[in-house]
């Protein structure tokens, strides 16, 4: 019995060593990428620190387990007003135009790393995460793309591996691997890249290759006019997201002052088993309480990680109806916002 007993115990430490041995193995294979992930994990505990909790977007979206971020214009850190509203109330940021693929290979051969090093500077300086934008899109591809690869899939995909491993692998929070991919009705949107493949085979192609590049990012799909619950749009993005995409992203730029149902479409998409983001307002045609609905919306479900607003201040965006005005005062829309977080 004594035997069977000192058996048991010497079993039980040797399978306590094992266990300890090969977590210990497993953290050691990813030794090369540990400084990048710890500056992803260690963002993410600390994305929300700056400000009194609960008076900045920042900390306010934070206290309630979400983040706030924006879009960010590199050009625009030297602006010691632009620098300090975007540290003080944004937790996240998106390169505008800094990763697009007219920035970062305008030519064949010549990549341009400057203004996305500069977005991921400023994110490591302030803490805040960054949600990388993007790697397949049909808009702002350098002509060079079409021109080189036409409809050959074996030039598209050669093209689409280079793009995906020049990115930005263990410095992303999120990762909009493809954006935009769809028409109004719902069904592809008929780019250089549905050609090249010959149909919509290359999203699969995109999430493979962003997976391969980067194991840890989540690997986002994005969109607009998807935010209504039953939309034809909305229909075929819900049936297009399966593994291994992680995470959907909701552009919410609506173009009626009347906005759909977001939280509902939100959370049906929740029932895929993926996070969702909203992640470029203004709406076209904004009040400050749409502001305050998707807000809202995001804060009703448990998956929303977040909201991104396209821009800081009102000059620096397409659609100039941000929180900020140009002299980076707040305006009403900046107060619905501050209030729906911390309500
Ligand atoms: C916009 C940029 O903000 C502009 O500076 C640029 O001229 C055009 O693209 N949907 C997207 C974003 O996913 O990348 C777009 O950004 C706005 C629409």
């Amino acid at each position: 019995m004594a035997r069977l007993r000192a058996l048991s115990v010497l079993i039980t430490l040797f399978l306590a060593v094992f266990a300890v041995t090969s977590s210990a193995v497993a953290l050691d294979s990813r030794a090369p990428r540990c400084k990048e992930l710890c500056i992803t994990r260690c963002n993410r505990v600390t994305a929300g620190q700056a400000g009194t909790p609960g008076q900045t977007l920042r900390s306010a979206a934070v206290a309630k387990g979400k983040y706030f971020g924006a879009a960010v214009s590199p050009n625009l850190f030297a602006t010691a007003a632009y620098a300090n509203a975007l540290k003080k109330e944004y937790g996240w940021l998106t390169p505008g135009n800094a990763m697009k693929r007219d920035a970062t290979e305008p030519a064949q051969g010549q990549f341009r790393f400057t203004d996305a090093d500069a977005v991921l500077k400023q994110a490591q300086a302030n803490g805040q995460m960054i949600r990388g934008h993007t790697l397949v899109w049909h808009s702002q591809l350098p002509a060079w793309v079409p021109n080189t690869a036409g409809t050959d899939i074996a030039k598209a995909r050669a093209i689409m591996t280079n793009h995906s491993e020049n990115s930005f692998p263990g410095q992303l929070a999120h990762w909009d691997v493809c954006n935009e991919v769809l028409n109004e009705d719902g069904t592809f949107r008929q780019s250089f890249w549905f050609n090249a493949w010959g149909g919509r085979r290359y999203v699969a192609e995109a999430f493979r290759l962003a997976r391969a590049a980067d194991p840890t990012v989540k690997l986002y799909i994005n969109d607009f006019n998807v935010e209504s619950p039953n939309g034809a749009k909305t229909n075929g993005f819900f049936n297009i997201v399966s593994s291994p995409i992680d995470g959907v992203g909701f552009q919410a730029h609506f173009i009626s002052g009347q906005i759909p149902d977001i939280a509902a479409t939100l959370k049906r998409f929740a029932t895929l088993g993926v996070e969702v983001a909203i992640t470029e307002p203004p709406p076209e045609q904004t009040q400050a309480t749409n502001y305050a609905a998707v807000t809202n919306a995001c804060k009703s479900v448990a998956v929303c990680v977040g909201v991104t607003v396209w821009g800081v201040e009102d000059t620096d965006s397409w659609v100039p109806h941000l929180l900020l005005d140009a002299n980076y005062q707040k305006k009403a829309s900046y107060t619905y916002t501050l209030n729906a977080l911390n309500a």
